[in-house]
């Protein structure tokens, strides 16, 4: 079961980098073999050398091996802590392809999976010797696998009447050509995780360095922003968050200061100073699945709303909101964020503690909303409560809330509780903690779902179930309040309530 969580998670923490930069090449043809003998020599058979014979055929390589050095920077670059862009300088050698000028495009199609791509270098170079010739340069690594340089390469190349014969080139690659993690490989110290993740908030990086990266620290914030187009500021957090107000302490490695930032999520702009509110962009699935979850004119009391990601969303949705968030700054942005995407008229904002919310505003909308009768209300109501390493405490307030009569069960509103988990079985984790608050049984009448795998050994999920009328009222409910429809029903998708089901 464990197994499953892991993967999921795993799979949610994909991440990759860029890189740009502008071409040097150096394509002399009198140093080719130098280099030749550092990368290929152990690729027996694949490259000869131009000057002593001037090409190969491609069909004559008998035996091939991948160098995994060939795009490391130079070894000088070990252990560099300020960043030092021309130490990075190296000349590989790649194979090349000479190729008339007329049919240059129309190749370059059909040998798209053997030219040598890297953001910046150009792929195609003129031959020095041959006016009416182009040089095309292929990708040492797709020319050293059987498979490559077989059969179908070959026939390409006839039905463009080429001869299959390659030549090689001196490429100078600089700093620019290297992607980020060849950088960290090449600078950190070796056998050590190089993991360049980061999550990117508006122009911001912000990474979570290791005890053995540190050192490396201002290099790796500066390398950041140099392969990824539009970040101009890299952070790292200096504290696991555990403050109330969730954000993080962070440290600026590289770039600007400015912690003033724009994100789009959902379609929807928010602006706030990251640095002194909570934002994870790997949540932006979790607001617009909840929101799915919504139709136009049903309630949302948002406990824990940060500068808006759910409210917002859920009043784009034609949905009245009524939004909460404890941190004063959390609350001037998600004001702002109202505005900013029109939604200031549908979303009543707070600025309160989340048990005062639900023991105030929320009570008072629930008995409301909960006393007109089953035919006047088609709308439902929906409670968010993401905070997640504490909102479960917070399910007690549920207990005895309302006054009045019990209502119809379909009316009762649906909480969606989020909290971490380290346990083995992080759904039943989640159900038992969530009972104990509420001091009833879910068994059969909620939903646990993985959100995300936030650290090896740590889950984020959310429960969702309707409170149960015996919880919310003060006034005993009768055995069962609507047989036709018990809330159960509606609640499980699936016949039970486990994991496995939940993520699928
Ligand atoms: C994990 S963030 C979630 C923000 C937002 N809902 C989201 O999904 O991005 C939790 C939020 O709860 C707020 N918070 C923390 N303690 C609180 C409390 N006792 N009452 C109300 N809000 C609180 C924090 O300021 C923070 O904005």
């Amino acid at each position: 079961m464990r197994i499953l969580w892991r993967l999921h998670g795993c799979c949610a923490r994909l991440l990759t980098t860029t890189c740009f930069g502008t071409a040097a090449l150096n394509t002399s043809f009198s140093t080719a073999w130098k280099p030749l003998a550092q990368h290929f020599d152990r690729l027996s058979g694949l490259f000869i050398d131009v000057q002593r014979n001037s090409s190969f055929r491609m069909h004559e390589t008998v035996e091939n091996k991948i160098d995994p050095e060939l795009y490391s920077p130079h070894p000088d670059v070990r252990g560099m802590t300020i960043l030092d862009r021309a130490a990075f300088k190296k000349t590989i050698t790649v194979p090349v392809l000479k190729v008339k000028k007329e049919i240059i495009n129309r190749l370059l199609k059909s040998l798209k999976h053997m030219v040598l791509h890297r953001a910046g270098l150009k792929r195609v170079i003129d031959d020095p010797e041959d006016e009416h010739h182009k040089l095309v340069l292929l990708d040492p690594h797709k020319m050293s696998s059987e498979g490559s340089l077989g059969e179908a390469d070959r026939k390409i190349l006839e039905q463009f009447d080429i001869i299959p014969e390659l030549a090689k080139r001196d490429v100078e690659f600089t700093y620019d050509f290297f992607k980020a993690e060849e950088i960290f490989q090449a600078v950190l110290p070796e056998g050590q995780d190089v993991t360049s993740g980061f999550s990117r908030v508006g122009h911001i990086a912000h990474l979570n360095l290791r005890d053995h990266q540190l050192p490396y620290k201002h290099l790796i914030g500066q390398v950041i922003i140099d392969k990824n187009p539009g970040i101009t500021c890299v952070v790292n957090k200096i504290n696991t968050i555990d403050n109330t107000y969730r954000n993080f302490q962070m440290e600026i490695l590289a770039g600007e200061t400015n912690m003033m930032t724009k994100v789009k999520e959902n379609s929807i702009q928010y602006e706030f100073d990251f640095s002194k509110v909570y934002w994870n962009p790997r949540l932006s699935t979790e607001h617009s699945r909840i929101v799915d979850l919504l139709k136009p004119g049903d309630v949302l009391f948002d406990v824990f709303a940060g500068v808006g990601p759910f409210a917002i969303l859920a009043a784009r949705k034609k949905c009245r909101v009524f939004a909460n968030d404890l941190n004063p700054d959390s609350y001037k942005w998600l004001q702002h964020n109202c505005k900013l995407n029109k939604v200031d008229r549908t979303v009543q904002v707070f600025n309160m503690d989340g048990r005062d919310f639900l023991r105030g505003p929320v009570k008072e909308q629930l008995t409301e909303e909960l006393s007109l009768s089953v035919k006047e209300k088609e709308s439902s109501l929906h409670i968010v409560m993401n905070l997640p390493a504490l909102a479960v405490e917070f399910l007690d307030v549920f207990k005895h809330l309302l006054d009045g009569e019990p209502c119809s069960s379909n009316l009762l509103p649906t909480v969606h509780c989020y909290s971490f988990s380290k346990h083995d079985n992080p759904a039943k984790d989640i159900q038992d903690r969530a009972e104990a608050f509420l001091g009833t049984s879910l068994e059969g009448r909620c939903s646990v779902r993985l959100v995300r795998n936030v650290a090896p050994n740590k889950e984020m999920l959310c429960i969702s179930f309707q409170v149960p009328a015996d919880v919310l009222y003060k006034r005993q409910c009768p055995p069962e309040v609507s047989p036709e429809e018990p809330a159960s029903k509606r609640l499980r998708p699936n016949e039970d309530s486990s994991e496995e089901k939940s993520i699928s």
